[in-house]
């Protein structure tokens, strides 16, 4: 039997890795010889952010967790480093598998490497370019000292090739939370708020605001929100809060349209995004949900490193500036938005391929 160490610590990760341990536990009984230990670095620790998203996804509580907490980036880095290296020592698994660009991705892919065991990327190979973003960073650390890169798109495979990466470890198998939006979509929920808000498909904007660039001067996120709050017409925009946009937010005037409302569980926040009119939004994950279910999406960022998104699915890179903005929303309101396709193997089928290859790679 093999065991892989599968990693996740931050709310992103955790649709991420459900589809992959629930593929591992469906091919036991065709003997795979695969076994797994789930290690949360405890990144993300409040229920709302963690808890929620176990439960209603059925991910098995971890194995163990690491408990890291808050911190800076070097902090929390140390704290995961120091905790999953007692980890490997303990118990010596055959292969560390990561997932996404958050900081546990590159702390244990680099503990894992130092210990010498095997290192696989899920979502390899995504560049923003952005250097300004610590998710950039942690993409290129992980990929640097990655084994096996599992790719989301055509593009990703070309920027690991050009990095000089040897195409034999490179598998293009889609996208992992793709399997999990579509395994859910008909467990999808309302939110707690649907009816007291008086919301019905296509009557309201829904955004989500999180980048230190967006969110970590009170200014820039106050003219952020009060240009989407006019362009919006009227209409309702619920914002879900993500912890760190909480102490900004308290400083600021709300516009009356913007509706400020606690970090969603997965069941509901799906529910908000498919029969919103349009979202608003700085995430990289959430353009991927929007392009499948055909979404409205506007990043307010200036580059993106899932450029599939906007190229085929129904993104795009709006940036900052409040007129691009106002006249973005113009465009969903009026109903002319681009109608998008679904990006190659985003089939709900990425977690099966990746657990049978993980399965030929560690028996050779
Ligand atoms: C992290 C990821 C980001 C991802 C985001 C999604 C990195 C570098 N960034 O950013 O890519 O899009 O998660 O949510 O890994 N906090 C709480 N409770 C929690 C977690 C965090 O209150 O459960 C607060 C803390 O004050 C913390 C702050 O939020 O300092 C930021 O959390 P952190 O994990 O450092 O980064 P995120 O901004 O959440």
């Amino acid at each position: 039997m093999y065991l892989v160490d599968i990693i996740a610590g931050a709310r992103p990760n955790f649709m991420k890795i459900a589809p992959i341990i629930h593929a591992i536990k469906n091919s036991k009984s065709e003997r795979s010889m695969l076994s797994y230990r789930l290690i949360h670095t405890g990144q993300h620790y409040d229920k709302k952010m963690s808890r929620d998203f176990f439960d209603q996804l059925s991910i098995p509580r971890p194995d163990l967790n690491l408990e890291v907490g808050s911190g800076s980036q070097a902090e929390q880095s140390g704290a995961m480093m120091i905790g999953y290296e007692k980890a490997i020592i303990n118990k010596r698994p055959d292969m560390c598998l990561v997932v996404g660009d958050v900081t546990s991705t590159m702390a244990c892919a680099i503990t894992a490497q130092k210990l010498k065991v095997p290192v696989a990327h899920v979502e390899a190979g995504i560049r923003s370019g952005d250097w300004e973003m610590p998710e950039e960073i942690n993409r290129r650390v992980t990929d640097a000292i990655t084994n096996w890169f599992f790719t989301t798109s055509e593009v990703a495979n070309k920027n690991l090739i050009n990095a000089g990466v040897n195409e034999d470890r490179i598998f293009f198998v889609g996208n992992t939370m793709i399997d999990t939006l579509l395994a859910n979509l008909d467990r999808i929920v309302p939110p707690v708020f649907w009816g007291d808000l008086k919301l019905k498909s296509l009557n309201y904007f829904v955004a989500t605001l999180h980048r230190p660039s967006n969110v970590d001067k009170v200014d820039q996120l106050e003219l952020l929100l009060k240009t989407i709050a006019k362009a919006a017409d009227k209409a309702l925009v619920v914002f879900p809060v993500h912890p760190r946009v909480k102490k900004s937010i308290e400083l600021i005037e709300i516009p009356r349209n913007i509706c400020l409302v606690d970090p969603q569980p997965y069941l509901q926040f799906i529910y908000l995004v498919k029969n919103a009119k349009g979202v608003i939004t700085d995430s990289g994950g959430i353009t991927e949900e929007t392009t499948v279910m055909g979404v409205p999406c506007l990043t307010l960022r200036h580059t993106t490193e899932r450029p599939e998104t906007v190229i085929i699915g129904t993104n795009e890179l709006i940036g900052t500036n409040p007129k691009a903005i106002s006249a973005a929303m113009e465009k969903v309101i009026a109903g002319e938005w681009k109608r998008g396709g679904i990006p190659p193997m985003w089939d709900g089928q990425t977690a099966k391929r990746i657990v049978n290859q993980l399965r030929a790679i560690l028996i050779n």
